[in-house]
């Protein structure tokens, strides 16, 4: 069946899909607020160096893996180890894993496409009220937009990789970047705005410490949609003849640039918002930072641009989470999706309804997590506290498994598939690589110290 294998149409509509992917909620608000909390310039410098050294090879290692098979990640595994068990149980992890992290992406889409809703229909004001959000996310409409957010990612997969994903990718990826724009220059010049800038970008390194230091590493790891098969099956999708590091570094390239312009819009608008921010006291989540304190930004707005100006803004703000939500969503919902396609052999409507069908069952008992259901509110206890549903699957899935993966990726092609096949799969549209710095830094990181740190993190949070 390799023939027959979807294909990207063009390289740009790769990278764009693979953008689309890292492009998400992580880096429009993630990112912002640790930098914020974390030291600003300094934490900006660690993350960058992160991207680089540790991300990097470990990405390239993905999108290789998936073009030597032409698999799903667990065809990938199977197909390279000669259907060794151990490496199809990490084949298996990298299914299980994007599907349960698809779950709890999407209850927080649902949340963000109401609140794209209601900023487009006016109500802003409502939006603002510090009651809402509880409000909102334990009421019924939360099934309408539910519904409607399955329906975009539905109208997305069903055309496939070209007509599907790469068609959205090259629509709402340049759209992402001119709102962005937009939004950057708007808040930069609103008053004070300078200070919140000079806040992001002047490194404190007093504040960098072992938890800063990690929590960097991992929303690298995350941003750059690492350890959740998608560069995997996405890299599944290229043809032979394309640059995969050349790719790989565009990617991150990008990803960065969108987070780091993401803090231009985010910080100074907290601080023309309120000069006086104790910024360690800034939303403790992203999740607050969004449906709580930024409504409030924007409706603050209305003194100088008027109500209907003010609602402009939130709506395209949300409309810019939202596409970022999307391209997210629809990569890392295509991993199960490939998966059962290729392992089982059914179609891909076929798939789509059977593991959508799954999806939903798993996020309405995560958005049950907030107030419908007692039962998943207060899920389990373990850590001193009571733990919900969704809890769980981020602790789980997020904090534990995604390192694991990427330690298992490393392993895998370094001792498993070995060097030898990787890098001749690497040169094969690279022919300069072998011979490269950037060959002999990947070599030897991702068979060293790349797993030994994902180790690490692995075990301390379990
Ligand atoms: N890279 C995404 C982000 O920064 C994370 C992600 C990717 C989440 C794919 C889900 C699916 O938000």
């Amino acid at each position: 069946m390799a023939g027959s294998r979807e294909q990207f149409g063009s390289k740009i509509g790769f990278i764009l899909a693979a953008a689309g992917s890292a492009v998400g909620i992580g880096n429009l608000v993630g990112f912002p607020v640790g930098a914020a909390k974390n030291g600003g310039g300094a934490f900006l410098l660690m993350y960058a160096i992160f991207v680089v050294a540790i991300c990097l090879p470990v990405m390239i290692a993905e999108m290789s893996v998936g073009r030597a098979s032409q698999k799903d990640p667990l065809g990938a595994y199977t197909n390279l180890s000669k259907s060794n068990p151990l490496w199809r149980f990490a084949g298996w992890l990298s299914v299980i894993t994007p599907f349960m992290i698809a779950v709890f992406y999407l209850v927080i889409t649902v949340w963000i496409f109401g609140y794209l809703f209601e900023s487009l229909i006016g109500n802003l004001d409502e939006l603002a009220k510090p009651e809402t959000f509880g409000g909102f996310v334990s009421g019924n409409s939360l099934f309408v937009y539910m519904i409607g957010v399955l329906l975009v990612v539905y109208a997305i997969l069903q055309g496939g990789v070209k007509q599907g994903i790469e068609k959205a990718a090259k629509i709402l990826m340049p759209a992402l970047f001119a709102m962005l724009v937009l939004l950057v220059i708007f808040v930069l010049f609103q008053d004070n705005a300078m200070a919140g800038v000079k806040f992001y970008l002047v490194p404190d390194f007093d504040k960098i410490n072992a938890g800063v230091v990690n929590g960097a590493l991992s929303q690298a790891f995350f941003s750059l949609s690492l350890g959740m098969g998608i560069m995997i099956t996405y890299g599944s999708y290229i043809n032979k003849k394309a640059d995969l590091p050349e790719s790989a570094k565009l990617v991150a390239l990008t990803d960065t640039a969108v987070a780091f312009t993401a803090g231009l819009m985010i910080l100074p608008a907290i601080f023309s918002f309120n000069p006086e921010v104790n910024t360690n006291e800034l939303s403790e989540s992203s999740i607050s930072m969004i449906f709580s304190y930024l409504p409030q930004i924007f409706l603050e707005l209305q003194s100088s641009i008027g109500y209907v100006g003010s609602s402009i803004v939130a709506s395209l703000f949300f409309l810019l989470v939202f596409f970022a939500a999307i391209t997210s969503l629809v990569s890392i919902f295509e991993v199960p999706v490939s998966s059962l396609m290729s392992e089982k052999g059914v179609s891909r409507k076929s798939s789509l309804f059977i593991c959508g069908a799954l999806l939903v069952v798993f996020a309405l008992m995560c958005a049950f997590s907030f107030g419908f259901f007692e039962f998943f509110t207060s899920f389990i206890n373990y850590a001193g506290a009571d733990k919900s549903f969704f809890d769980v699957v981020y602790d789980v899935f997020y904090d534990t498994i995604l390192p694991l993966n990427g330690l298992l990726i490393c392993m895998f092609v370094s001792y498993r598939w070995k060097k030898l096949g990787f890098n001749a799969e690497l040169e094969q549209g690279a022919p300069n690589y072998k011979t490269s710095l950037l060959a002999k830094y990947v070599n030897f990181s991702l068979g060293t110290f790349i797993p030994g740190i994902l180790a690490l993190i692995f075990i301390n949070t379990v």
